[in-house]
Protein backbone atom coordinates (compact mmCIF):
# COMPACT_ATOMS: atom_id res chain seq x y z
CA UNK A 1 0.00 0.00 0.00
CA UNK A 2 1.19 3.62 -0.94
CA UNK A 3 1.25 5.95 2.05
CA UNK A 4 0.86 9.78 0.36
CA UNK A 5 -0.01 11.18 3.39
CA UNK A 6 2.77 14.26 4.61
CA UNK A 7 2.42 17.64 4.25
CA UNK A 8 5.48 19.26 3.12
CA UNK A 9 7.08 21.42 5.99
CA UNK A 10 7.88 25.17 5.64
CA UNK A 11 7.67 24.77 1.58
CA UNK A 12 6.67 28.52 1.59
CA UNK A 13 10.17 29.85 3.00
CA UNK A 14 12.09 27.46 0.66
CA UNK A 15 10.07 28.77 -2.19
CA UNK A 16 11.00 31.73 -1.34
CA UNK A 17 14.86 31.56 -1.54
CA UNK A 18 14.54 30.86 -5.23
CA UNK A 19 11.37 33.27 -6.23
CA UNK A 20 11.33 33.84 -9.38
CA UNK A 21 14.44 31.83 -10.76
CA UNK A 22 13.98 29.31 -13.27
CA UNK A 23 15.08 25.96 -14.20
CA UNK A 24 17.11 25.26 -10.99
CA UNK A 25 18.73 21.57 -10.83
CA UNK A 26 17.52 21.03 -6.78
CA UNK A 27 18.82 18.07 -5.08
CA UNK A 28 16.06 17.35 -2.80
CA UNK A 29 17.89 14.09 -0.62
CA UNK A 30 14.61 13.43 1.48
CA UNK A 31 12.39 13.10 -0.75
CA UNK A 32 9.30 10.91 1.62
CA UNK A 33 6.28 12.07 0.11
CA UNK A 34 7.62 14.05 -2.22
CA UNK A 35 6.05 17.28 -1.35
CA UNK A 36 8.53 19.62 -1.51
CA UNK A 37 9.98 17.73 -4.89
CA UNK A 38 6.72 18.41 -6.34
CA UNK A 39 6.37 22.09 -5.71
CA UNK A 40 9.87 22.55 -7.30
CA UNK A 41 8.77 20.49 -10.61
CA UNK A 42 5.81 22.29 -10.79
CA UNK A 43 7.66 25.28 -10.40
CA UNK A 44 9.40 24.16 -14.04
CA UNK A 45 12.51 23.20 -11.57
CA UNK A 46 14.65 19.97 -12.37
CA UNK A 47 14.50 17.88 -9.33
CA UNK A 48 17.28 14.67 -8.24
CA UNK A 49 15.49 13.37 -5.46
CA UNK A 50 17.32 10.82 -2.73
CA UNK A 51 15.57 8.56 0.37
CA UNK A 52 15.94 5.43 1.75
CA UNK A 53 12.45 4.37 1.53
CA UNK A 54 10.58 2.22 -0.49
CA UNK A 55 7.34 3.52 -0.74
CA UNK A 56 9.69 7.01 -1.54
CA UNK A 57 10.56 5.22 -4.46
CA UNK A 58 6.96 4.41 -5.35
CA UNK A 59 5.58 7.98 -4.90
CA UNK A 60 8.87 9.22 -6.75
CA UNK A 61 7.54 7.03 -9.91
CA UNK A 62 4.06 7.83 -10.14
CA UNK A 63 5.14 11.51 -9.85
CA UNK A 64 8.04 10.73 -13.00
CA UNK A 65 4.70 10.24 -14.61
CA UNK A 66 3.75 13.67 -14.64
CA UNK A 67 6.95 15.71 -14.16
CA UNK A 68 9.41 13.87 -16.19
CA UNK A 69 12.29 16.31 -14.55
CA UNK A 70 12.65 14.20 -11.68
CA UNK A 71 15.27 11.49 -10.96
CA UNK A 72 14.52 9.40 -7.80
CA UNK A 73 18.11 7.65 -6.10
CA UNK A 74 16.81 5.15 -3.82
CA UNK A 75 20.09 5.70 -1.22
CA UNK A 76 21.47 7.64 2.14
CA UNK A 77 22.23 10.74 1.93
CA UNK A 78 25.77 10.70 3.46
CA UNK A 79 26.63 8.93 0.34
CA UNK A 80 26.22 11.61 -1.93
CA UNK A 81 29.64 11.53 -3.31
CA UNK A 82 28.49 7.97 -4.91
CA UNK A 83 25.52 9.26 -7.00
CA UNK A 84 25.47 8.44 -10.30
CA UNK A 85 23.20 11.49 -11.45
CA UNK A 86 23.82 13.48 -14.79
CA UNK A 87 24.22 17.00 -12.59
CA UNK A 88 27.34 17.24 -10.29
CA UNK A 89 26.37 20.75 -9.38
CA UNK A 90 22.65 22.17 -8.03
CA UNK A 91 21.33 25.62 -7.12
CA UNK A 92 19.70 24.35 -4.01
CA UNK A 93 19.89 21.43 -2.33
CA UNK A 94 17.29 20.39 0.71
CA UNK A 95 17.31 18.45 3.44
CA UNK A 96 14.17 17.76 5.62
CA UNK A 97 15.51 15.92 8.31
CA UNK A 98 14.06 13.01 10.09
CA UNK A 99 11.13 10.54 9.20
CA UNK A 100 7.92 11.51 7.31
CA UNK A 101 4.63 11.38 8.42
CA UNK A 102 3.89 8.14 5.96
CA UNK A 103 6.73 6.27 8.31
CA UNK A 104 5.03 7.22 11.15
CA UNK A 105 1.74 5.57 10.81
CA UNK A 106 3.62 2.77 9.25
CA UNK A 107 3.33 -0.27 11.53
CA UNK A 108 6.15 -2.43 11.07
CA UNK A 109 8.81 0.59 11.36
CA UNK A 110 7.77 1.32 15.00
CA UNK A 111 8.27 4.83 15.22
CA UNK A 112 4.93 5.66 17.09
CA UNK A 113 4.73 5.49 20.57
CA UNK A 114 0.77 5.44 19.88
CA UNK A 115 1.49 1.74 18.23
CA UNK A 116 1.56 -1.13 19.25
CA UNK A 117 4.69 -2.29 17.25
CA UNK A 118 7.41 -4.79 17.35
CA UNK A 119 10.47 -2.92 18.74
CA UNK A 120 12.11 -1.23 15.44
CA UNK A 121 12.37 1.75 14.65
CA UNK A 122 15.02 1.80 11.81
CA UNK A 123 13.65 3.37 8.30
CA UNK A 124 16.77 3.79 6.48
CA UNK A 125 17.68 0.09 6.35
CA UNK A 126 20.96 -0.24 8.08
CA UNK A 127 21.04 -3.55 10.50
CA UNK A 128 20.68 -1.85 14.21
CA UNK A 129 16.71 -1.68 15.42
CA UNK A 130 15.42 -0.75 18.54
CA UNK A 131 15.16 -4.68 19.67
CA UNK A 132 18.41 -5.49 19.73
CA UNK A 133 19.78 -1.85 21.31
CA UNK A 134 17.25 -2.56 24.66
CA UNK A 135 18.19 -6.04 24.81
CA UNK A 136 21.78 -6.26 23.69
CA UNK A 137 23.09 -2.93 24.73
CA UNK A 138 25.21 -2.97 28.35
CA UNK A 139 24.10 -0.55 30.70
CA UNK A 140 27.00 2.14 29.53
CA UNK A 141 25.55 1.62 26.13
CA UNK A 142 22.61 2.85 27.09
CA UNK A 143 22.99 5.16 29.23
CA UNK A 144 25.26 6.93 26.92
CA UNK A 145 22.40 7.05 24.57
CA UNK A 146 19.63 7.97 26.70
CA UNK A 147 21.99 10.91 28.09
CA UNK A 148 23.51 11.91 24.38
CA UNK A 149 20.31 11.47 22.00
CA UNK A 150 17.44 11.72 24.38
CA UNK A 151 18.99 14.23 26.95
CA UNK A 152 17.52 12.31 29.79
CA UNK A 153 18.76 13.32 33.36
CA UNK A 154 18.50 10.14 34.59
CA UNK A 155 19.62 7.87 32.08
CA UNK A 156 22.11 6.05 34.17
CA UNK A 157 18.62 5.04 36.41
CA UNK A 158 16.59 4.45 33.33
CA UNK A 159 19.69 2.09 31.73
CA UNK A 160 19.96 0.39 35.03
CA UNK A 161 16.35 -0.56 35.40
CA UNK A 162 16.08 -1.55 31.46
CA UNK A 163 18.92 -3.84 32.01
CA UNK A 164 16.84 -5.19 35.22
CA UNK A 165 13.61 -5.86 33.69
CA UNK A 166 15.48 -7.61 30.28
CA UNK A 167 16.45 -10.26 32.94
CA UNK A 168 13.09 -11.04 33.70
CA UNK A 169 11.84 -10.85 30.06
CA UNK A 170 13.03 -10.00 26.94
CA UNK A 171 11.59 -5.89 25.63
CA UNK A 172 9.64 -7.01 22.38
CA UNK A 173 7.31 -4.23 21.88
CA UNK A 174 6.59 -0.41 21.98
CA UNK A 175 3.96 -1.16 24.83
CA UNK A 176 6.16 -3.04 27.11
CA UNK A 177 8.82 -0.58 26.42
CA UNK A 178 6.29 2.16 27.51
CA UNK A 179 5.17 0.64 30.58
CA UNK A 180 8.87 -0.05 31.32
CA UNK A 181 10.21 4.13 31.33
CA UNK A 182 6.69 4.48 33.23
CA UNK A 183 7.70 2.22 36.23
CA UNK A 184 11.17 2.96 35.87
CA UNK A 185 10.71 5.89 38.49
CA UNK A 186 13.03 8.39 35.82
CA UNK A 187 11.41 11.82 35.52
CA UNK A 188 11.24 13.01 31.95
CA UNK A 189 11.92 16.42 30.82
CA UNK A 190 8.22 18.07 30.13
CA UNK A 191 4.69 17.80 30.72
CA UNK A 192 4.32 18.78 27.32
CA UNK A 193 5.64 16.23 25.66
CA UNK A 194 4.65 12.57 25.89
CA UNK A 195 6.96 10.95 28.74
CA UNK A 196 8.12 8.34 26.23
CA UNK A 197 9.54 10.98 23.47
CA UNK A 198 12.90 11.52 25.02
CA UNK A 199 13.49 7.28 25.09
CA UNK A 200 12.07 6.98 21.53
CA UNK A 201 14.22 9.88 20.13
CA UNK A 202 16.84 8.43 21.76
CA UNK A 203 16.70 4.98 20.21
CA UNK A 204 15.77 5.95 17.31
CA UNK A 205 18.73 8.61 16.28
CA UNK A 206 20.85 5.95 17.60
CA UNK A 207 19.55 2.88 15.27
CA UNK A 208 19.76 5.04 12.12
CA UNK A 209 22.76 6.77 12.82
CA UNK A 210 20.77 9.97 11.94
CA UNK A 211 23.40 12.65 13.40
CA UNK A 212 26.13 10.46 11.58
CA UNK A 213 24.36 10.76 8.43
CA UNK A 214 24.18 14.38 8.64
CA UNK A 215 27.56 14.96 9.43
CA UNK A 216 28.95 12.65 6.44
CA UNK A 217 26.80 14.42 4.40
CA UNK A 218 27.55 17.90 6.03
CA UNK A 219 31.50 16.83 5.37
CA UNK A 220 30.66 16.48 1.51
CA UNK A 221 28.15 18.75 0.47
CA UNK A 222 29.93 21.49 -1.09
CA UNK A 223 31.56 19.59 -3.55
CA UNK A 224 27.75 19.45 -4.93
CA UNK A 225 26.91 23.28 -4.47
CA UNK A 226 26.95 25.40 -7.67
CA UNK A 227 28.04 29.06 -7.27
CA UNK A 228 25.84 31.02 -5.18
CA UNK A 229 23.52 27.76 -4.46
CA UNK A 230 21.45 27.73 -1.79
CA UNK A 231 21.90 24.65 1.07
CA UNK A 232 18.96 24.62 3.26
CA UNK A 233 18.09 22.10 5.68
CA UNK A 234 14.99 21.57 8.33
CA UNK A 235 15.69 20.12 11.38
CA UNK A 236 13.54 18.64 14.32
CA UNK A 237 15.24 18.37 17.53
CA UNK A 238 17.82 20.52 19.18
CA UNK A 239 20.96 17.97 18.72
CA UNK A 240 20.11 18.26 14.34
CA UNK A 241 19.99 22.25 14.54
CA UNK A 242 22.95 22.70 16.84
CA UNK A 243 24.94 20.68 14.28
CA UNK A 244 23.40 22.78 11.27
CA UNK A 245 24.39 25.99 13.13
CA UNK A 246 27.71 24.83 13.62
CA UNK A 247 28.24 23.85 10.36
CA UNK A 248 27.26 27.53 9.24
CA UNK A 249 29.06 29.19 11.61
CA UNK A 250 32.20 27.26 10.87
CA UNK A 251 32.21 27.50 7.35
CA UNK A 252 30.93 31.38 7.30
CA UNK A 253 32.61 33.22 4.45
CA UNK A 254 32.06 37.20 3.61
CA UNK A 255 31.43 38.06 -0.39
CA UNK A 256 34.81 37.98 -1.85
CA UNK A 257 36.75 36.66 0.85
CA UNK A 258 39.15 33.60 0.92
CA UNK A 259 39.22 31.90 4.46
CA UNK A 260 42.53 31.81 6.81
CA UNK A 261 42.22 28.18 6.70
CA UNK A 262 42.77 28.12 3.02
CA UNK A 263 39.31 26.88 2.24
CA UNK A 264 38.05 28.80 -1.22
CA UNK A 265 34.62 28.16 -0.44
CA UNK A 266 32.28 29.22 2.43
CA UNK A 267 28.84 30.01 3.29
CA UNK A 268 26.69 33.77 3.61
CA UNK A 269 24.31 32.63 6.36
CA UNK A 270 20.88 33.67 5.54
CA UNK A 271 19.20 32.74 8.60
CA UNK A 272 20.95 34.17 11.39
CA UNK A 273 18.12 32.93 13.73
CA UNK A 274 16.39 29.83 12.11
CA UNK A 275 13.13 30.24 10.52
CA UNK A 276 9.97 28.56 12.10
CA UNK A 277 7.18 27.31 10.59
CA UNK A 278 4.12 30.00 10.72
CA UNK A 279 1.09 30.08 13.22
CA UNK A 280 -1.39 29.01 10.83
CA UNK A 281 0.82 26.07 9.23
CA UNK A 282 1.20 24.48 12.82
CA UNK A 283 -2.38 25.03 13.31
CA UNK A 284 -2.65 22.80 9.83
CA UNK A 285 0.09 20.46 10.39
CA UNK A 286 1.65 19.68 14.44
CA UNK A 287 4.82 18.39 13.44
CA UNK A 288 5.53 21.89 12.11
CA UNK A 289 5.78 22.95 15.87
CA UNK A 290 9.35 22.17 16.15
CA UNK A 291 11.13 22.74 13.04
CA UNK A 292 13.68 24.75 11.99
CA UNK A 293 15.14 26.42 8.53
CA UNK A 294 18.53 27.06 8.19
CA UNK A 295 19.35 28.72 4.73
CA UNK A 296 22.87 29.51 3.52
CA UNK A 297 24.18 30.51 0.02
CA UNK A 298 27.15 28.82 -1.10
CA UNK A 299 30.09 31.32 -2.17
CA UNK A 300 33.32 30.41 -4.41
C1 LIG B 1 10.56 14.62 6.95
S1 LIG B 1 10.61 13.43 5.69
C2 LIG B 1 10.73 14.39 4.23
C3 LIG B 1 9.42 14.78 3.67
C4 LIG B 1 9.49 15.47 2.33
N1 LIG B 1 10.25 16.66 2.35
C5 LIG B 1 8.08 15.75 1.82
O1 LIG B 1 7.71 16.92 1.72
O2 LIG B 1 7.34 14.81 1.53
C6 LIG B 1 12.22 12.79 5.79
C7 LIG B 1 12.55 11.74 4.77
O3 LIG B 1 13.96 11.65 4.72
C8 LIG B 1 14.35 10.32 4.65
N2 LIG B 1 15.68 10.24 5.24
C9 LIG B 1 16.04 10.57 6.51
N3 LIG B 1 17.34 10.39 6.67
C10 LIG B 1 17.84 9.94 5.49
C11 LIG B 1 19.12 9.58 5.04
N4 LIG B 1 20.18 9.64 5.84
N5 LIG B 1 19.26 9.18 3.75
C12 LIG B 1 18.18 9.11 2.92
N6 LIG B 1 16.93 9.43 3.30
C13 LIG B 1 16.77 9.85 4.58
C14 LIG B 1 13.31 9.54 5.38
O4 LIG B 1 13.25 8.22 4.89
C15 LIG B 1 12.04 10.35 5.08
O5 LIG B 1 11.35 9.82 3.99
Amino acid sequence: MIRDKHIPIMANEVLSFIDGKKNLSILDCTFGGGGHSKKFLERGHFVTALDQDDNSLVIAKKLKKKFPNIFFYKTNFKNINLLKSETKKFNLILLDLGFSSNQLDDFNLGLSFKLNSKLNMNYLGGNLNAYKIINYYDKYELQRIFDLYGEINQADKLAKYIVNQRSIKKINTNFELIEILRDSGVNFRSKKIHFATQAFQALRIETNRELDNLIEFLEKVHDYLDTSAYLAIISFHSLEDRIVKNYFKENKIKKNIVLDNKKYWGFENLTKKPLIASKPEVLKNKRARSAKLRVGRFIN
